[in-house]
């Protein structure tokens, strides 16, 4: 049997972890959190907010899967690491955030850290037991959001409506504006960063449409592998959960005579600048990246309460990055402070704009 804490249980991944967890019988949900909606008899062991590693004490599972949304899944991130629990990681936001002081702390852990991003599952099955120096490059695809080929002036009146409607994944509110900003393949850039231990400049985003072609690593001998199924979180979440048996999920076989098509294409960089920022930020290290993901959170929330127009979260952010120091901290305080105040700056100008 595997323990398992599904934190975050109520979002998009939340909801498709317990269908995995309710089909496996070695898998047992000892504990469950969410922000605020109740969720009373979900789990032997629940709560509702507040210091979630309080629960993750009590309920001492085997595996945590974090699911939260945002710099919030931060503690959850760090008290699995530190404690050599292994981690199933949606929550991105706190690798993004938090990439030296997390891994510092799996050093010191020493449990598994499994993503749950569809592209960095992929990314680490075609890595497998390869050496950095085997690797030539890492490539992300990203669907390219609702607004693929469309033109910065074309994106100047956009709704959040129309953002909100991906044409390939099913998933919560934050990320899929991410994803119509391309912002979700900067935080997913940065996460490849500390999970593979590769370089920027070897880490390259495509554009991949229809989102079947997940990850695909070119290697030093010419040869390339790439992670191919339908795009369906069930896949990954399945994959970290019973690692390393890579159980069956009820997602179909890939029908290659369906008339699949596999198409390619560079990312637009300049009407969607939230991916090079993101590079800029990763390059530049310290808490930039940190500053980067809380001024796109804020800027994102602002976007859906209508104070920002689309094309003002990048610009918010860019000035955020532009304003901050981004001292590397050394411990979770000066994180948290760089994290408050990215969010500062970006808040005074939602309320400006
Ligand atoms: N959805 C996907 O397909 C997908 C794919 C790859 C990666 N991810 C990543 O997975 C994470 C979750 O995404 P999602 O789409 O599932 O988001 P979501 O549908 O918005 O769900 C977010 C979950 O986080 C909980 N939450 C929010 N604030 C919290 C807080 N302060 N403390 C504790 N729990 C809190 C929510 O609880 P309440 O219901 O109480 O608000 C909810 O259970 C994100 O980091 C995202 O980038 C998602």
């Amino acid at each position: 049997m595997r323990k398992v804490a599904l934190i975050g249980a109520t979002g998009s991944i939340g909801r498709q972890a317990i269908e995995i967890i309710e089909a496996h019988p070695e898998l047992e949900l000892v504990a469950a959190a969410s922000g605020s909606t109740p969720i009373d008899g979900l789990a032997p062991l629940t709560q509702v907010g507040g210091d979630l590693t309080e629960l993750l004490e009590r309920a001492r599972p085997d595996v945590v899967l974090n699911a939260v949304v945002g710099f919030a899944g931060l503690p959850v991130t760090l008290w699995a690491l530190e404690h050599g629990v292994d981690l199933a990681l949606a929550n991105k936001e706190s690798l993004v955030a938090a990439g030296d002081l997390a891994l510092a702390a799996r050093e010191r852990g020493g449990g598994l850290l499994l993503p749950v991003d569809s592209e960095h599952s992929a990314a680490m099955q075609c890595l497998g037991d390869h050496t950095p120096e085997q690797v030539h490059t890492l490539v992300l695809t990203a669907s390219g959001g609702p607004f693929r080929g469309r033109t910065r002036e074309e994106l100047a009146e956009v709704t959040p409506d129309a953002a909100l409607a991906h044409p390939t994944w099913n998933m919560g509110p934050k990320i899929t504006i991410d994803s119509a900003t391309l912002a979700n393949k900067g935080l997913e850039l940065i996460e490849a960063h500390f999970l593979f231990g590769l370089p920027y400049d070897r880490i390259e985003v495509v554009v991949h449409p229809t989102s079947v072609v997940h990850a695909l690593v070119r290697f030093r001998d010419g040869s390339a592998l790439a992670h191919l199924g339908y795009p369906d979180m069930r896949v990954p979440i399945s994959f970290a959960l019973t690692y390393p048996d890579r159980a069956a999920t009820p997602v179909q076989p890939l029908d290659l005579a369906s008339g699949l098509t596999l198409e390619f294409h560079a990312p637009d960089l300049e009407t969607f600048p939230l991916l090079a920022l993101a590079r800029e930020a990763g390059k530049r290290g310290g808490t930039y990246p940190c500053a980067f993901n809380a001024a796109n959170e804020v800027a994102v929330a602002a976007f859906l309460d209508g104070r920002l127009p689309f094309l003002g979260i990048a610009d918010a952010v860019e000035q955020t990055l532009d304003e901050v120091d981004g001292t590397p901290a050394r411990n979770l305080g000066e994180l948290v402070a760089a994290d408050r105040e990215a969010r500062r700056l970006t808040e005074q100008r939602a309320v400006a704009a």
